[in-house]
């Protein structure tokens, strides 16, 4: 199959309307689409990516009106999170209707509600009669891609068109919260910072893995190893992690310090003026990059562990669960 490059909404819709999968847009990372109510095309996602079925997906839709059409009840609190996020990097996981097949889900009861930020993909969600399932545009397990020409790295020759957006502001997957018993159930940090949806609800959130008995899937997102690049990588403090490793060839990856005494074959400042948003923005492509690097190891440092920065060491954590000394 040959994979196009372009920004033709009509075309995309209509491969959509078709039941084939288009890579899109948004502001967190690309994803691949197909009609969240067509069995088959969910199917082709899962092929494409090579993604195992018992992980479900986001479905992605126009407004929020549109995605409550989808949910069996709405707390109140979700309504009010989503009068101040939505569009944006939040993603609601409230009790599913029949209309999404359970492919979907992966067999749950909950199925995975966003509106993303990007005026390309809303503009597509208008043209078209039914929502987007859409992880990210990636292999399954590696790094998210946050440009078009990342999607077309990983899925090049098996997807039909790739939606060209930019790279992303955001830079980071969606924030994934579930409600219990009045309780904010945080299922995978994100682009919405804990402190920013504690501020707005009034309401204290969990950590979904502090749960005594979480009724859910095991989720990709809960995956001890995940965005992974091929070369190995680790993370701590980074002068003895280089006195230890000197003889190898090594890549670094920091927020701000650019350890100038240090001589690493490649380094990577996410944020030299140590914003936490300009280092999420730059996270998946730096990580991407030096992966390419034909390094031995990577060392990279601990974020602060606040606003993005958590959902940065938990990637940053997941890229490094494969390292075997
Ligand atoms: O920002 C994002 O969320 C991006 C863009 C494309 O929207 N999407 C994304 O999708 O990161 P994906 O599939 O790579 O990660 C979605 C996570 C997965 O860990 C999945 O298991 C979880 O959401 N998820 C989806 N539906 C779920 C459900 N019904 N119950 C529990 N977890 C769910
Ligand atoms: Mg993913």
């Amino acid at each position: 199959m040959h994979t196009i490059i372009g920004n033709d909404l009509r075309y995309s819709a209509a491969l959509l309307g078709q039941g084939a999968v288009v890579a899109i847009p948004t502001e967190t990372v690309y994803g691949l689409a197909a009609n969240a109510l067509n069995h088959e095309a969910v199917l082709k996602i899962f092929e494409a990516k090579n993604r195992p079925h018992f992980n479900p997906l986001i479905v992605h839709c126009k407004n929020w009106e549109h995605a409550c059409q989808y949910a069996q009840s709405v707390p109140e609190i979700a309504h009010l999170l989503a009068k101040h996020f939505c569009p944006g990097p939040l993603t609601f996981l409230l009790p599913k209707k029949n209309t999404i097949p359970d492919l979907v889900t992966s067999g749950s009861d909950l199925v995975a509600l966003r509106i993303p930020h990007h005026p390309l993909t809303l503009s597509l969600l208008d043209l078209l009669e039914f929502p987007l399932a859409a992880p990210s545009a990636n292999q399954f397990g590696y790094i998210s891609p946050t440009t078009a020409g990342h999607v077309y790295e990983s899925l090049n020759g098996k997807i039909p068109y790739i939606m060209d957006g930019g790279p992303c502001s955001i830079g980071l997957e969606s924030t994934i919260i579930g409600f219990q018993d009045d309780q904010i159930i945080v299922h995978r940090v994100g682009g919405i910072e804990i402190e920013a949806i504690e501020k707005i609800s009034g309401a204290k959130t969990i950590r979904v893995q502090e749960l005594s008995n979480p009724s859910r899937p095991t989720t990709a997102g809960q995956l001890k190893s995940h965005y992974a690049p091929h070369t190995d990588l680790i993370i701590g403090e980074i002068p003895p992690l280089f006195e230890q490793y000197k003889n190898l060839k090594l890549g670094l990856i920091s927020f701000s310090d650019a350890y100038p005494e240090l001589n690493f074959e490649q380094k990577y400042v996410l944020s030299p003026k140590r914003d936490l948003h300009e280092a999420a923005q730059n996270l998946f492509s730096s990580l991407r990059n030096i992966d390419g690097g034909d390094l031995d190891l990577i060392l990279a440092e601990q974020f602060p562990n606040e606003g993005l920065g958590a959902a940065i060491n938990d990637r940053l954590h997941r890229a490094q669960s494969l390292y075997k000394k």
